[in-house]
């Protein structure tokens, strides 16, 4: 099995290539299968949450981002 990949595109989604199995607030669960990709919105302004429709570009999306190295920076616990 491969690992799940997650890229950050610049001012774009999070490309998430499977396999991952993503579920929604409702319990409703989308399986992405190995080698396949999803693209899920980071600018907040996608008509289809949690997927990109391509509503960044539009709206001039502007994230500056870059993975830290920095050990001393924990990720948040989950809820
Ligand atoms: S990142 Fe593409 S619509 Fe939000």
């Amino acid at each position: 099995m491969t690992d799940v990949r997650i890229e950050i595109a610049k001012d774009g989604p999070y490309r998430v290539t499977g396999p991952i199995e993503l579920i929604d607030s409702h319990g409703n669960a989308v399986s992405v299968v190995e080698g396949r990709r999803v693209l899920l919105c980071r600018c907040g302004g996608s008509a289809t949450k949690p997927f990109c429709d391509g509503t960044h570009h539009r709206i001039g999306f502007d994230a500056t981002t870059a993975a830290s190295r920095d050990d001393s920076a924990q990720p948040p616990s989950s809820t």
